[in-house]
């Protein structure tokens, strides 16, 4: 049997639309928040070039393989991964793939929107002027106080979970498609005037040398870890979430395009964010290795400066920030709640508000993290957040990708994915089979084993 032409949970009306979400999906709080403050964490440069590498080399052909298995099973991620090993002669416990999705998006959403509820915060944190010429000490104060208060944290937790729950409640057509079609692109501009504002700080020349001067002494396995999970994780890989996005993707469209263009836009996003931040961070003295406040500090500190206007262009900053996350974490749930609702036929609002829920509680260790628990340690010397980050996106994110890397490219039946990527050059077709079944696995391999010893 072919695949179906249609998914039963809907579909997206044109290429574009699909761009558009797993660009939403893809461009979020990773990019803005995340890539910044690790990049400074591992000490800048050759950590850019891993990861770099690591988005053409695994991302890239993962990502493709992620949405042609989607397209071809036209349901949730767990029971399309049954389905197509069914349809291959392949072992039933390929679904465990779909169900460790599932997983990690639980546990990812449940940190994603603390941080996500910081960002709202901000919204009105800025927009009250409370920062405005503020200096270093000043922002650095406002952020420790604001996540030391669990009530506040807490408060904005649910504002952003409700959110969320309701966007994907009500399916992901119009809403989703008016967000990501003008949001995203205003986001796109206010990054450039970030920038902009940071080569005025007469530090840009060292900010730009920390992302890109290349010195790989500093560089140790486990930042190439962090690196390579910063990859699955800004683009969305490894969890199914891609092929929760395929599955709604109509079948004229072509693989290899759609995902090159979601990759260039996520690279450049994070790389416009680096290039807004850390000259500032410069600028004012900071440590670049501040961790997870990074971006909650140095930028109402560039708003600030920029008196009234940087008023209006921090409030409006935020708000987007709010938004690209929020287009990230429906695609969270996604996979989740296209099973439930394929398992159970319970409707979506239904899946969304029970997933939401789960989601939510587990993020109560988070939201402590930053206050009640800053002492209590879980995996090693790793707080509550740091622990959830660490399993997800440095253990479960590459280890599902390389699976689902290893299943598109050994035991697939052969004839999908030349269907599915007919329209491609023969060249690059080849090319991407050789990088599911080699390159990426072997990759995501050598980087577990080195780090771990
Ligand atoms: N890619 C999102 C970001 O960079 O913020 C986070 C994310 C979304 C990760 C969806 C994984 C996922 F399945």
């Amino acid at each position: 049997m072919a695949g179906a032409t249609e998914s039963i949970h809907g579909m997206w009306s044109s290429r574009i639309m699909f761009i558009l979400a797993a660009t939403g999906s893809a461009v979020g709080l990773g990019n803005i928040w995340k890539f910044p403050y690790i990049t400074g964490e591992n000490g800048g440069g050759a950590f850019v070039l891993v990861y770099l590498g690591c988005v053409v080399l695994i991302g890239i052909p993962i990502m493709m393989a992620e949405v042609l298995l989607g397209r071809e099973g036209r349901q949730s991620p767990i029971n399309t991964m049954l389905a197509l090993a069914e349809r291959s002669g392949r072992s039933r416990h390929w679904q465990l793939l779909g169900w460790v999705g599932a997983l990690a998006g639980f546990l990812i959403l449940s940190y994603y929107g603390v941080i996500a509820g910081w960002a709202m915060a901000y919204v009105f944190k800025t927009g009250s002027g409370a920062l405005v010429g503020a200096d270093a000490g000043v922002a650095e104060g406002l952020f420790s106080a604001f996540t030391g208060n669990v009530w506040e944290v807490l408060f904005w937790q649910v504002v952003f979970m409700c959110l969320t729950i309701f966007i994907v409640a009500r399916g992901v057509g119009q809403g989703l498609e008016m967000a990501v079609k003008y949001l995203m692109p205003a986001l796109f501009v206010l990054l450039l005037v970030l920038v902009g504002y940071a080569t005025t700080t007469g530090h840009f020349g060292e900010g730009l040398a920390f992302l890109f001067d290349f010195n790989f002494g500093k560089l140790t396995w486990e930042a190439v870890l962090v690196a390579m999970g910063h990859a699955f994780f800004t683009l969305s890989l490894g969890m199914a979430t891609m092929m929760a996005y395929g599955s709604y993707m109509p079948r004229e469209s072509s693989i290899l395009g759609t995902v090159a263009i979601i990759a260039v836009l996520d690279t450049v996003v994070a790389l416009l964010a680096g290039m807004a931040i850390f000259p500032v961070v410069f600028a004012n003295g900071l440590e670049g290795s501040a961790g997870p406040g990074l971006m909650f500090i140095t930028l109402p500190l560039a708003f600030g400066k920029m008196g009234a206007a940087g008023q209006f262009f921090g409030t409006v900053f935020f708000v987007l920030v709010s938004f690209a996350a929020i287009t990230s974490a429906i695609s969270l749930v996604e996979p989740a709640a296209a099973w439930a609702v394929e398992k159970f036929k319970i409707t979506r609002v239904r899946a969304a508000v029970t997933i939401g829920a789960i989601a939510w509680l587990l993020g109560l260790g988070t939201v402590f993290s930053s206050n009640i628990w800053v002492d209590v340690f879980f995996l090693g010397e790793r707080n509550f957040f740091d622990s959830v980050d660490f399993l997800t996106a440095q253990f479960m994110l590459p280890l599902g990708g390389m699976l689902i890397s290893l299943f598109a490219g050994w035991f697939l039946d052969r004839q999908i994915p030349r269907d599915q990527m007919s329209e491609t050059h023969p060249l690059l077709f080849n090319a991407w089979v050789f990088a599911a079944r080699f390159i990426a696995p072997v990759a995501v391999f050598i980087v577990f084993v080195m780090a771990l010893f």
